[in-house]
């Protein structure tokens, strides 16, 4: 994991100070994730439980507004690098956390040691997915591809030219322009993390396979979670708006504001953002040599835990 300076002058701009002094409301809902594992999925389906289902009240209000960025609405005055164009792309340019209603819901990426000091103290509700770091990494080159060819492209790195240039970067979290795990923290030093916390009154920690196979019931825990009734037809309801079919038609998910002008890599799929989704695509991409290296770093770095991911379905 890299120290704070290193962070903020990372291609990824961001402001640790104010990341880190940001007032939390008890009543915020956190959800935390590595990138790539199922982050907008739950931007759509928790602002859906909070409001018991209604579709019209969100339907065109984009997910990163409904839910936003910690990191990215929190700027720095002198901040006009690359987060600030991030900014622009998510919510308006006057965007500001601080006068968000309550219960506000806020996401993040950021490892542990960069979120807001109060989280502790305020012990808010912090909702974690964890994705299998194979599909992880396949989706994260998807997504450098889309970020390093739309405003990056010349002036700080080249796109990837394959899924196996892409690999080691990954592997060491040196991705080029720091696209995923951009506060320097690994997969698994993330998803460990909160691992280690489920048990926490505060903390939900949820797999996005397990989602995959049974969203309905994941509504339901989370539901639960929140304090929140739903009736069975409601629970339905918003499962179904969020299926992988759905979200990709849903103008509000895709992302195509800034997605789709930008992509020089076929997707899978109609929309480069809400890709393929499921556990196994990874399968297609990694060569045996590289399966290999990877299950090598994965069981070293699962040694003392009892998390068990599931890689395909
Ligand atoms: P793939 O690239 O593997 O398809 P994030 O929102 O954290 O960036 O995660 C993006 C991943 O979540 C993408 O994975 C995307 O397709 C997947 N995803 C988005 N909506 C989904 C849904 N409704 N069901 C399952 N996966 C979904």
């Amino acid at each position: 994991m890299v120290d704070a300076e290193t962070a903020a002058n990372s291609g990824m701009r961001f402001s640790v100070d104010k990341i880190r002094n940001f007032k939390v409301r008890s009543d915020d809902v956190f959800l935390l994730t590595y990138p790539k594992s199922g982050t907008t999925w739950m931007k759509e389906i928790l602002p859906l439980v909070f409001n018991g289902g209604d579709i019209d009240a969100i339907k065109d209000i984009p997910v990163d507004v409904r839910v936003p960025y910690l990191e990215f609405t929190i700027s720095a005055e002198d901040d006009k690098g690359c987060r600030g164009a991030q900014k622009s792309f998510l919510v308006p340019d006057d965007f500001n956390l601080d006068e968000m209603e309550s219960p506000r819901i806020i996401n993040s990426h950021l490892g542990e040691k960069f979120l807001p000091i109060e989280l502790e103290e305020k012990n808010p509700r912090i909702i974690y997915i964890a994705r299998n770091p194979k599909d992880v990494a396949v989706s994260s080159y998807y997504f450098a591809q889309l970020m390093l060819a739309r405003e990056y492209k010349g002036r700080i790195a080249d796109p990837y030219r394959n899924f196996s240039e892409f690999f080691p970067d990954y592997l060491d979290c040196k991705n080029r322009f720091q696209v995923v795990g951009y506060d320097g923290s690994q997969w698994h030093e993330h998803v460990l993390t909160w691992w280690k916390r489920r048990h926490d009154k505060n903390v939900l920690f949820l797999k996005y396979e397990d989602m995959f196979q049974d969203l309905e019931s994941n509504i339901r825990k989370i539901a639960k979670f929140l304090d929140i009734q739903l009736a069975d037809d409601v629970v339905k309801k918003i499962s179904h708006r969020c299926t992988i079919g759905n979200m990709k038609k849903n103008k509000m998910a895709t992302k195509n504001n800034y997605c789709e002008k930008s992509v020089n890599v076929k997707a899978e799929g109609d929309s480069p953002f809400v890709r393929k989704g499921g556990a196994g695509g990874w399968k297609k991409y990694f060569t045996v040599a590289e399966n290999e290296i990877f299950d090598r770093h994965y069981k070293e770095w699962m040694k003392d835990s009892d998390l068990e991911m599931t890689f395909e379905l």
